[in-house]
């Protein structure tokens, strides 16, 4: 079973790092981003610490407000959050044409809530590639838990150097966590150079959109808002990222972005303005309840030292992402599937 209570958070704050030694990393992981003096370089330089970092401080939280899947969903009018979660990754699985017994990949896949739900859904083996240590350990026993800890598995590296031989998965997914890539390019060919011939890479992409001015003072906040509240180096535009897979060698099969066609939208559970009894603890009272929640762990001691300024920037994060949703500058999901060529003259 998910993490789900304050004490729960509290004991999970900091991940693999020491307690004593959380509000030194916070202070760390705050310096790489801009409002804090940080250039896109050194972050993109120091992506592991920096992306490490980020989710042995975060993991917590996310577990205690989302759940088990990180990531956002398209939702239909009278679909909880909870269920579209559920659709989205049913939706990537029938995209990429699973079958049972497929040996699939799932790059960057937190504490393995997409990976249960799709292995289940579709019959699959699924590996789970992640480079935080702490979330597998979290990933291991909820497979455990879920009954597919037979049939699943972790491996604990960067998803730039995959320790896998090529040729070997019959489909890959990416599920918002190919952004945390210093470089898509380089990325996107270690899924092409592991995918057999022949097989479909999807992913949803966190990307600023056309709409995204650089010049734009307030454009450019919003960005550096995301950047720093997820752990990112630098959110790349959606054609950046489709030109990045076909220079990996990928052929197009579909590419959209799924929040245009949402009837409610992706960013409506982090909107202060919304309120929801089944994700409360998301809502702008849940977030005060948890603040204040937090702020006593930590004077009381149950929570180190440095965890309300963590529940600081993940704020900074759900203003960021509502503003950019708003402004229709930014999406979580921008969506393709690409196919690798069964020889390379194809
Ligand atoms: C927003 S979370 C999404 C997790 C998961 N896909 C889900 O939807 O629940 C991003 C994930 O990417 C992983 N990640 C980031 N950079 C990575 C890297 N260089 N190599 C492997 N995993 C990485 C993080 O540790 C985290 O688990």
């Amino acid at each position: 079973m998910s993490k789900a209570g304050a004490l729960d958070l509290a004991s999970g704050l900091g991940g693999k790092i020491a307690k004593d030694d959380v509000l030194s990393a916070v202070d760390k992981y705050e310096k790489y981003h801009v409002c804090y003096g940080g250039e896109e370089e050194e972050r993109k330089a120091n992506y592991t610490d920096m992306v490490n970092k980020y989710y042995d401080l975060v993991t917590s939280f996310y577990e205690y407000g989302w759940g088990e899947s990180f990531h956002f969903a398209p939702r239909w009018k009278g679909e909880s959050l909870r269920e579209s979660i559920k659709r989205h990754e049913h939706f990537l699985a029938l995209q990429l044409g699973l079958r049972p017994g497929h040996k699939v990949l799932d790059v960057g896949c937190g504490i393995g809530g997409p990976l249960r739900e799709i292995a289940q859904f579709s019959f699959t083996s699924v590996t789970g590639l992640n480079n935080n240590e702490y979330q597998i350990a979290r990933g291991k026993a909820l497979n455990r838990v879920a009954g597919v800890d037979r049939t699943c598995d972790f491996v604990k590296a960067d998803f730039m150097n995959m320790p896998f031989p090529e040729n070997h998965f019959d489909a890959v997914y990416a599920i918002e966590a190919t952004c945390h890539a210093p470089d898509a390019v380089g990325c996107y060919k270690e899924i092409f150079r592991v995918l057999k011939p022949g097989q479909c890479f999807a992913a949803y992409e966190w990307c600023m959109t056309e709409s995204y001015d650089p010049s734009n003072a307030e454009h450019q906040k919003i960005k550096s808002d995301i950047e720093i509240g997820n752990g990112l180096p630098d959110v790349r535009v959606t054609t950046q990222c489709l030109d990045a897979l076909k220079k990996a060698g990928f052929e197009v099969l579909f590419e959209k972005d799924l929040a245009v066609d949402s009837p409610v939208p992706w960013y409506l559970p982090l909107d202060k303005s919304h309120f929801s009894l089944s994700s409360f603890r998301l809502t702008a009272v849940g977030r005060m309840i948890t603040k204040n929640m937090v702020k006593a762990l930590e004077y009381v001691g149950l929570a180190p030292q440095g965890s309300q300024r963590v529940q600081a920037f993940l704020e900074k994060a759900a203003e960021g992402l509502v503003d950019g949703g708003k402004k229709d500058i930014f999406t979580p999901m921008y969506f393709f599937v690409g196919r690798k060529p069964l020889s390379s003259s194809q």
